[in-house]
């Protein structure tokens, strides 16, 4: 007899009960068609560095559209321990800082988020010292920071790595310098952004990354007082200013939420429209969709995307991860689930991080036809995926289990759902409000 998803999201809670753990997990019971609106949250990797760059301002500054996230929450709490006060109502955030009255951020709260790193060119600049645990590696691969404190050596930083802390001094301030990155990493360009943005003196940025978050970070500063031009190029100039003051600001949408979603319309062979999207930040992402058989309508904000006329998905050939304005790493993983019921073969090529497959295995669990090595995923589109307990083991890979469960037959059960609470904010209500039968438990 089929369960319902009641009687399923019962049965779980008991266990979960008996067994004394409690960890919250998502209820699918998948096939069931989508439809209507859903406004795309404001972007989690926007919100983390402007966050970040509040401590470089004298005043107050109110962030319009903040997702509410664990790791939005993590720099709330790394923002209040440096001294500023941060609050959140609603989708508001408000952030009154005076100058930082400490430069170090304790391990627990480092490691609450990874992009936790991005405090260090801003405590750095607003205090003369930054003292912070190391980040390491995560679920994703190795995330390095050499390129951040090259950079930050470049500019008179005096850095120290021991025992798992960086120490970074500038104890006679910040100067201006010609940085060449060899790769236009994201993460690093914040940093030194944030870093120039009160230094003394001009910073040239080369190579810089073009993501529409750093153009939003640059938009952030200006309206506080910076001089930052030329973001969302290859090349940033950044004229340091004594002072910066707060200001309002709203945070863009997250395209990434909005491929997610795409692709859980894709999946379900749905037709929904996403509101609150700035197309051109898709730019990479609607093409794919478009080989794959999806078709979409553009009316300012909006956009609907219409699902393949035959119902089934074509196979998108090859899909590589790269840089902005190229396709980015963070949709793969909702890609690839498309791709595992696509009527044919894709092959994906990870450029960006070496350990970002690992939820392939749990597709496979669920009937997927799904080969890696290495940089390298061929994902055989097969009928139909079959519902499964699935472990999510990073974010964007938990986001494809949830595609891949509204598709699949019959339940399944994802656990792991601390990493999609990391960028995703009531994913479960939004995806339920479109007419998915999911629950979390
Ligand atoms: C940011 C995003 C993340 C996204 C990624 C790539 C935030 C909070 N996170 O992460 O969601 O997936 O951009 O678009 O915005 N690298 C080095 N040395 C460094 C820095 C990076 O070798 O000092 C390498 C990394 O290991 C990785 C690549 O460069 O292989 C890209 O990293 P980067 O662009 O810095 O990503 P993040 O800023 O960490």
């Amino acid at each position: 007899m089929k369960q319902t998803p009641n009687l399923l999201a019962v049965i779980v809670w008991t266990k979960i009960e008996k067994e004394g753990v409690c960890v919250s997990k998502l209820i699918i019971a998948g096939r069931q068609r989508l439809g209507g609106t859903a406004a795309v949250q404001g972007a989690k990797n926007s919100a983390l560095p402007i966050l970040a760059a509040t401590v470089l301002t004298k005043g107050e500054s109110v962030l319009y559209h903040c997702p509410d996230l664990s790791d939005v929450d993590a720099s709330l709490q790394i923002l209040r321990y440096l001294g500023c006060k941060a609050q959140r109502s609603g989708s508001t955030v408000l952030v009154q800082s005076d100058g930082v009255c400490r430069h170090d951020i304790p391990d627990e709260l480092m490691r609450k988020t990874r992009s936790s790193i991005v405090f260090l060119g801003a405590v750095l600049a607003a205090a003369g010292r930054a003292r912070l645990s190391f980040p390491g590696g995560c679920e994703i691969g190795l995330r390095p920071i050499d390129l951040h404190l090259k950079a930050l050596r470049q500019m008179g930083a005096i850095v120290r790595e021991r025992h798992g802390w960086l120490d970074c001094r500038a104890p006679h301030g910040l100067r201006g310098a010609e940085i060449a990155l060899p790769f236009p990493s994201v993460g690093a360009t914040e940093d030194i952004m944030l870093a120039a943005a009160t230094a003394n003196g001009v910073t040239t940025v080369t190579n810089a990354a073009r993501e529409p978050e750093i153009t939003d970070l640059a938009d952030y500063l200006n309206k506080c007082g910076a001089r930052i031009h030329g973001a969302g190029e290859s090349t940033i100039v950044i004229d340091g200013v004594k002072t910066l003051g707060g200001c309002d600001h709203a945070i863009i949408p997250d395209r990434i939420v909005a491929a997610t979603l795409i692709a859980c319309a894709a999946v379900t062979n749905s037709e929904i429209t996403l509101k609150g999207v700035i197309h051109s930040h898709l730019g990479a992402v609607l093409p794919v969709f478009e080989d794959a058989g999806c078709s979409f309508s553009a009316f300012e904000n909006e956009l609907r995307v219409i699902p393949p006329a035959g119902g089934r998905l074509r196979p998108m050939k090859i899909v590589r991860t790269m840089p902005y304005p190229g396709f980015p790493t963070d949709a793969q993983a909702p890609l690839l689930a498309a791709a595992t019921v696509a009527g044919g073969t894709t092959v994906f090529i990870e450029n960006i991080f070496e350990n970002r497959y690992r939820h392939t295995a749990e597709l496979v669990r669920m009937g997927a036809d799904i080969k890696t090595e290495g940089k390298f995923a061929v994902v055989d589109g097969v009928d139909r995926l079959y519902g499964a307990a699935v472990e999510a083991t990073d974010l964007r890979g938990a986001a494809a289990l949830v595609a891949a469960g509204l598709c699949a037959e019959g339940m399944t059960e994802v656990s792991g759902v601390k990493y999609l609470e990391r960028g995703y904010e009531n994913f479960e209500l939004v995806l339920s409000q479109l007419g998915a039968d999911i629950h979390k438990v």
